[in-house]
């Protein structure tokens, strides 16, 4: 039996991260075990039907953790928002989530885990709460007994289309200023990038990896925006105002501004290890051309809604 004939357990798999992972691995020809709470929701039977296999489990529930990952050869680990408005998990539910994952997949027997944290986890906090718990997670998963590999995703491609961005009346706001770069990356490439360190699990045992497809400044969103749209769209950074009510948002901002939110990651060495990462354009044309058009018309939904 070769390791891709066996199976990989997915966390999250009906959301964003764990689906894209959920469908790499079924690309590559892996059995796929998917913890979901609701095996009979809408997602979870679209998993079913793409060939995956769905068992009921909750990330506070360490039984049914476990008894997910008998038998599984590797576990893709992320957790879900923490802390943050429209959240109900806590910071230290994260941290209780993502350690328990990963002390269970030890015990189990697991032979290599891949979890998800996120860019700027670094050597020392960034004194954002929901970042930082995941450096927690990061360095208990270093002390287990097992093969492991940390990815660090920059910030989703995806969130640049989201309709509450305002996209749908000509204009984009986010964290950078318009002339200073960051970085991003396609959902879909991290499913691909799990799947291939657990493709081969001795290259990247032991790593910790910030991954990104492209890097960007705020001018150059709007004119690969304004292209793919085929009508104009301007940046701006968040207003000033907005930034001065909401610490979270003033401090990730600030986080944005001295470079660690917007990502280090080496484009040139992902993209010769990685050759299927998207910039954005071709992410806007390929992957992301169905979230962008319903972006356009979000204000016209909204409207007919009403
Ligand atoms: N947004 C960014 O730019 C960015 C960048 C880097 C890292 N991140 C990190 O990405 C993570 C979120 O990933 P995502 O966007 O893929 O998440 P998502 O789309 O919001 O999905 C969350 C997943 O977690 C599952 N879940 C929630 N609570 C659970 C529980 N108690 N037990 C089992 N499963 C549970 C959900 O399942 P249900 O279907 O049951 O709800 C869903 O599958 C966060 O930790 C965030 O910090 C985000």
């Amino acid at each position: 039996m070769t390791d891709i004939d066996k199976t990989v357990v997915v966390l999250g798999a009906t959301g964003q991260q764990g689906g894209s992972v959920a469908a790499a691995l079924r690309a590559d020809g892996w059995a796929v075990r998917a913890v979901v709470r609701d095996p009979s929701g809408h997602r979870a039977r679209s998993l079913s039907a793409a060939g995956v296999e769905t068992v009921r489990g909750d990330l506070g529930d360490p039984e049914s953790l476990r008894a997910a990952f008998s038998g599984a050869h590797g576990v893709f680990s992320v957790q879900p928002n923490s802390g943050q408005a429209g959240s109900d998990v806590t910071n230290e539910d994260e941290v209780r989530f993502g350690t328990t994952v990963a002390d269970l997949a030890e015990r189990c027997g697991v032979a290599h885990l891949v979890y998800s944290s996120t860019v700027a986890v670094g050597p020392t906090p960034t004194g954002v709460a929901h970042l930082d718990v995941k450096g927690r997670i990061e360095a208990h998963v270093r002390d287990l007994d097992i093969a492991s590999t940390i990815i660090r995703p920059a910030t989703f491609m995806e969130i640049l289309v989201d309709p509450a961005t305002g996209i749908d009346r000509g204009h984009l706001s986010f964290l950078m200023s318009p002339d200073q770069a960051m970085q991003f990356i396609a959902v879909r490439d991290i499913g691909r990038i799990a799947a291939a360190v657990l493709r081969s699990p001795d290259r990247y045992a032991g790593r910790t990896m910030e991954i990104a497809g492209d890097a960007l400044t705020g001018e150059a969103l709007a004119e690969q925006l304004t292209h793919a749209a085929g009508r104009p769209i301007s940046y701006s950074r968040l207003p000033e105002t907005l930034l001065a009510q909401d610490e979270v948002l003033r401090k990730v901002a600030a986080l944005a501004d001295d470079g660690r939110l917007a990502g280090s990651a080496n484009l040139d060495a992902l993209r010769a290890e990685f050759p299927f990462l998207l910039r954005f354009d071709r992410w806007l044309a390929g992957p992301g051309a169905g979230r962008l058009e319903r972006a356009l018309h979000s204000t016209d939904m909204g409207s007919a809604s009403r």
